[in-house]
C-alpha cells in the first residue's frame, strides 16, 4: 500500500484525555490534559504538559501538586467541557457534577466518579516550547473498588476508558490480547504473529476476558450547562492537520483577505 508524507507534528494516538485536578489555597480546578504519560516505573514518575496561559498553570506552580483522574467514555462531554471552559470563570466541579474528594498524599482533590486517580508531586518544570512539562512523582493512587477483582488486581477493562485521537473522542474497543500473549505456546493460541485476521480469535482463546465492560461509574448523560468559554483556549487541542492547508514553501496562509489565519489567530 502507498504511504504519504505528512507535515511533521505532534501526532500520536490514542491519548488518554485525563482530568487533572489542582488546588491552591481555596482555588480548586479541573483541566483536561492530553499531553501526559509515564516517564519511569521506579520511581513512579509521570508528566503533564501545560501551556503557561492556562488558569491551572498558576495553580500548579503555586501548589506543586496535582491529581491525574482517568476518565470513562461516558464522561466524554465533561472531559471536553473541562478542556474548553476556564476555571477562572466557572466552577467545573459543579457544572460537570464531579465530586471532589480528599486525596491521601496531596492537597489537590481526587474526583470520586473517576475510576482511578494518581496523586502527583511536582519535582521539576521544564519549558518545552508551547507547553511547560511538569514532571512529577506519583505519590499515591486510589481507585473505585469496582476496578479490583477478588484478588485485588486492577481490571482496567471494567472502566470503559476514554481515548482521544486528534480531535475526536473514542471509547476503548474490545480487548485483543494481554501482556506476553505473543509467547503463549498453548494449543488455544495456534495463530502466527503474522496472522492479523485471527489475532482477536487468538486473544480470545488465550484469555478469559472478564465480562465486566460497561460498568457504570456515574450517570454522565445529563446535559452540561454552558459557562464562559475560555477565550484563550477555544480551539483547545484542535489538531494541527485540521488547520487550513499550507501554501507553497510551507508558509502559513495569511489572513489578508479578511479570513481567519490557519489556526484562527490562536496558538494551539
Ligand atoms: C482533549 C483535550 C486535551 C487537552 N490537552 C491539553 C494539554 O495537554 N495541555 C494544555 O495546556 N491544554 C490542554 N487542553 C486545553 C485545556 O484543557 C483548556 O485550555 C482548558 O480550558 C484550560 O482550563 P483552565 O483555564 O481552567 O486551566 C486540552 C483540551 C482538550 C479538549
Amino acid at each position: 500500500m502507498a504511504r504519504k508524507s505528512l507535515k511533521a507534528g505532534a501526532l500520536t494516538a490514542p491519548l488518554p484525555p485525563v482530568l487533572v485536578t489542582v488546588c491552591a489555597g481555596e482555588r480548586k480546578n479541573i483541566i483536561t490534559i492530553g499531553w501526559t504519560g509515564i516517564l519511569s516505573t521506579h520511581p513512579a514518575r509521570t508528566y503533564i504538559s501545560v501551556r503557561p496561559e492556562r488558569y491551572s498553570y498558576k495553580l500548579l506552580r503555586e501548589s506543586g501538586e496535582f491529581v491525574i483522574n482517568l476518565a470513562t467514555a461516558d464522561m466524554a462531554k465533561s472531559v471536553d467541557y473541562c478542556g474548553i471552559y476556564t476555571g477562572a470563570k466557572v466552577n467545573k466541579f459543579k457544572e460537570c457534577g464531579f465530586t471532589p474528594i480528599e486525596s491521601r498524599e496531596v492537597g489537590a482533590p481526587s474526583i470520586a466518579e473517576c475510576p482511578l486517580s494518581l496523586e502527583c508531586r511536582v519535582i521539576e518544570v521544564i519549558p518545552m516550547g508551547t507547553h511547560d512539562v511538569f514532571i512529577a512523582d506519583i505519590v499515591g493512587v486510589s481507585c473505585d473498588e469496582v476496578m479490583l477483582d477478588g484478588a485485588g488486581r486492577l481490571c482496567f477493562d471494567r472502566a470503559n476508558l476514554l481515548a482521544y485521537a486528534h480531535g475526536e473522542y473514542f471509547e476503548l474497543g474490545k480487548k485483543v490480547g494481554k501482556f506476553g500473549f505473543s509467547t503463549d505456546k498453548t494449543k488455544s493460541n495456534k495463530t502466527k504473529i503474522t496472522d492479523k485476521k485471527n489475532a482477536d480469535t487468538a486473544a480470545k482463546a488465550a484469555l478469559k476476558p472478564a465480562n465486566s465492560r460497561n460498568v457504570k461509574f456515574a450517570d454522565r448523560d445529563k446535559p452540561l450547562k454552558t459557562g464562559t468559554k475560555n477565550p484563550k483556549t477555544d480551539d483547545g487541542h484542535r489538531p494541527f492537520y485540521l488547520d487550513a492547508p499550507r501554501g507553497r514553501n510551507n508558509k502559513k496562509p495569511t489572513s489578508k483577505k479578511g479570513g481567519r489565519s490557519a489556526n484562527g489567530g490562536k496558538r494551539k
